[in-house]
């Protein structure tokens, strides 16, 4: 799909709210028309003056508004963590495909920041899906964002919520993956979502395999110019800014040989997970 050109215009928005979602996550919200209407999964390339351009997910959009929601890692996430109310950031896009919201019995499985792009997902699939299981995972009770605005969106519709945390400081001790057997071996689903680390995705993606569950994931990389050209975001034949990030069930067993094992480093040579 070629982007219209409107989308690579870079605009200047003011910070309007910033929201600590956790110790180490915010939300920026800002005004953007292009923004507020962006598909659950697209994502943006945000300019942090000084320090760089990072690919995040549109977390929220609504009323010509938009968000994103940052964890700090490294350079770019912790100036980006540290915008104030009436900062200003670059933005273009949004970019990307986007996760497709079915009608039927839905997994949603995420874990830490790779809950952004699931939330306004969530927001959809509660209208169209029959059932909900929504798995949430984190190593520590400390990593959880969004838990309560899961709840209150998850309370209109059929749904159940299982959290896992490595340490066993919230709901079950173990890994998200140990949780998702039992219920795919209890209950028929007619797609998972996904988005999180990639190793945990690459289980999910294993399992669904097995199950025989359609699945759409969503990919991370390094990206540099958002649209495609400069090949810094490839696994296999995909760019994931312009084929992805959502990857399909297809998509997904095409790039198997690379998808949770291979990623590629910021000059472009693969590397190891
Ligand atoms: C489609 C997509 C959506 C994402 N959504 C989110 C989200 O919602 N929330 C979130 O917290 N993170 C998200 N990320 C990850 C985010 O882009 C950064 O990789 C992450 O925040 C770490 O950046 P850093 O500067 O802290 O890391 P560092 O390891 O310090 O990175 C060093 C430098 O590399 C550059 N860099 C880092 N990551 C990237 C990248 N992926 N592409 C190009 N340049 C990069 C920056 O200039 C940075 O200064 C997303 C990534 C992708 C591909
Ligand atoms: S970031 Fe340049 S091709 Fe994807």
């Amino acid at each position: 799909m070629a982007f219209p050109m409107i989308f690579n215009k870079p605009r200047i928005v003011k910070v309007l709210k910033v929201i600590d979602e956790s110790p180490t996550v915010r939300s920026l919200i800002f005004k953007d028309d292009l923004c507020s209407k962006a598909k659950p999964g697209q994502f943006i390339m945000v300019w942090i003056p000084g320090v760089g351009e990072i690919p995040m997910s549109v977390s929220m959009m609504k009323d010509g508004l938009a968000g994103l929601t940052v964890r700090k890692v490294g350079e770019a996430s912790n100036a980006l963590f540290n915008m104030k109310v009436n900062s200003m950031i670059g933005i273009r896009g949004p970019y990307g495909n986007s996760f497709n919201p079915i009608i039927g019995k839905v997994m949603i499985v995420g874990a830490g920041t790779g809950l952004a792009p699931l939330m306004p997902l969530l927001d959809i699939l509660t209208d169209k899906s029959a059932s909900i299981d929504m798995i949430v995972g984190g190593k520590t009770v400390e990593e959880f964002i969004f838990m309560n605005k899961i709840k209150e969106i998850l309370s209109k519709t059929e749904s159940k919520i299982v959290v896992t945390t490595e340490d066993g400081s919230y709901g079950i001790k173990g890994l998200v993956t140990d949780a998702i057997l039992p219920i795919l071996k209890e209950k028929r689903f007619d797609m998972i979502y996904t988005c999180g680390p990639e190793l945990m995705m690459k289980k999910v993606f294993d399992m669904a395999q097995e199950f025989n569950i359609p699945i759409q994931a969503s990919l991370e990389r390094v990206m540099k110019c958002g649209i495609g050209i400069c090949g810094s975001c490839c696994i296999g034949k995909y760019n994931v800014c312009k084929d992805g990030p959502v990857f399909d069930f297809q998509m997904l067993k095409e790039v198997k040989d690379e998808f949770g094992l291979f990623k590629r480093d910021h000059s472009g040579k693969r590397v190891m997970f």
